[in-house]
């Protein structure tokens, strides 16, 4: 039997990792250390947390006495580290939250698996996931990040994740420590957080409140469907060489505006509103400081090597999206009110 440490695994994409693995490889034991931040929310593993391989130990990456107590307990032989600070207006705001998770809290799991791996890293593995944004801005059209795009990071989230990223391949170059390190692009689907434009936009238009654009909408992203991005992760950590990163992208550019006005044309069929209803609502509102023009993965490496593709169409994958949103309502409504954290003890216990 394998033990994987998860990190992260209570947020949104971390949930989509755990809940893959757990079901995919029951021989694995699956320990999902997370903080339960207020991105955190254990609700969206219901349907995996009575699996045998499956365990919760809650834990604050910032805390290196208990994340070594963690690693000597359960003595894992890979670590999937998902867990951060993820928001990029949050870390306007708070640049030291980002600092603390994502620089501090990555060198404690990169410390404890070295102490307690000893050199001895034979069948082990730390794989680190860290975003496109560490590669900077891109102008409208042309190019993409490569593996080999210089780092330029330009909001305090992405230059946290980037100084991670450089820690894990200084752990790598130092003592061989046998790490990956995948780059994505923005994820959307089920349980994301709906402080993300995605998530946040839908709920706006179920509830006809406006739908803040920053700036003039014109900023460009490359949208991934979170399984996808958990497929990969799968692959990567399976197969990826030691040492490597590989960039993950969806080859799927909207600028904010398009990708919102696609939204509202499926919201008001979804909720049986005239076509041209939820557009309405959106409002053009003061730009984010330092905004990233545009994003866009070349993930040819991946393609190429580990034989990976993205699976689903925007569209599909968008209305696939809304589907879950609209059928889940009191999980919104829940984080929304923030009752989720209390909601999910009281309901589910110790479970
Ligand atoms: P999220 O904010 O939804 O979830 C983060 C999780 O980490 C939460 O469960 C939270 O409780 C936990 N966490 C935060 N601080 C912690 C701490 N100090 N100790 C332990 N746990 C802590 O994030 P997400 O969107 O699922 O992103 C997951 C990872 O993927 C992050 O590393 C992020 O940088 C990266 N990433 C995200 C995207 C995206 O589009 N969301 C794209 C590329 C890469
Ligand atoms: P976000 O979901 O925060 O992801 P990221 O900043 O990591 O790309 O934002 C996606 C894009 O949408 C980004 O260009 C900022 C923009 N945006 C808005 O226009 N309005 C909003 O309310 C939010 C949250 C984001």
């Amino acid at each position: 039997m394998k033990t994987i440490i998860i990190t992260g695994g209570a947020g949104f994409i971390g949930s989509h990792v755990v809940r893959l693995f757990v079901q995919k490889y029951p021989d694995y034991h699956i320990v999902n250390l997370d903080a339960l931040t207020y991105a955190g929310n254990l609700e969206n593993l219901i349907d995996v947390v009575d699996k045998p391989n499956y365990t919760f130990v809650k834990a604050d990456i910032t805390d290196f006495a208990k994340i070594t107590e963690v690693f000597d307990t359960y003595r894992p032989d890979g670590v999937i580290h998902l867990a951060a600070e993820s928001h990029v207006d949050r870390s306007i705001t708070d640049p030291f939250a980002f600092i603390r998770t994502n620089v501090m809290g990555t060198c404690n799991l990169l410390q404890a698996a070295k102490n307690l791996w000893q050199g001895n890293y034979e069948g082990k593995r730390f794989y680190h996931i860290s975003t496109d944004e560490v590669y900077g801005a891109l102008e409208k059209d042309g190019t993409f990040f490569t593996e080999q795009t210089k780092y330029a990071p330009h909001s305090p989230y992405s230059a946290s994740k980037a100084s991670s990223d450089h820690f894990v391949r200084a752990f790598h170059d130092t003592y061989g420590l046998p790490v990956v390190v995948s780059n994505c692009s923005n994820n959307y689907g089920s349980h994301h957080f709906p402080e993300k434009l995605i998530p946040l936009a839908i709920n706006n238009i179920k509830h006809n409140r406006p739908i803040p654009v920053y700036g003039k909408g014109e900023n460009v992203r490359d949208w991934l469907y979170v399984d996808d991005h958990a497929r990969a992760i799968d692959i990567i950590f399976h197969k990826g060489k030691n040492g490597d990163t590989y960039n993950i992208g969806g080859n799927n550019e909207w600028t904010n505006i398009d990708l919102i006005r696609l939204l509202c044309r499926i919201m008001d069929a979804k909720l049986g509103r005239p076509e041209g209803t939820s557009a309405k609502l959106i409002t053009f509102v003061t730009d984010r400081a330092g905004h990233d023009l545009r994003y866009a993965i070349d993930s040819t490496k991946l393609q190429r090597e580990l034989g990976w593709h993205p699976s689903l169409q925007f569209e599909e994958g968008l209305e696939k999206t809304v589907d879950w949103y609209l059928a889940n309502e009191a999980w919104v409504e829940r984080i929304t009110s923030g009752a989720y954290q209390e909601y999910y003890e009281k309901q589910y216990g110790n479970r």
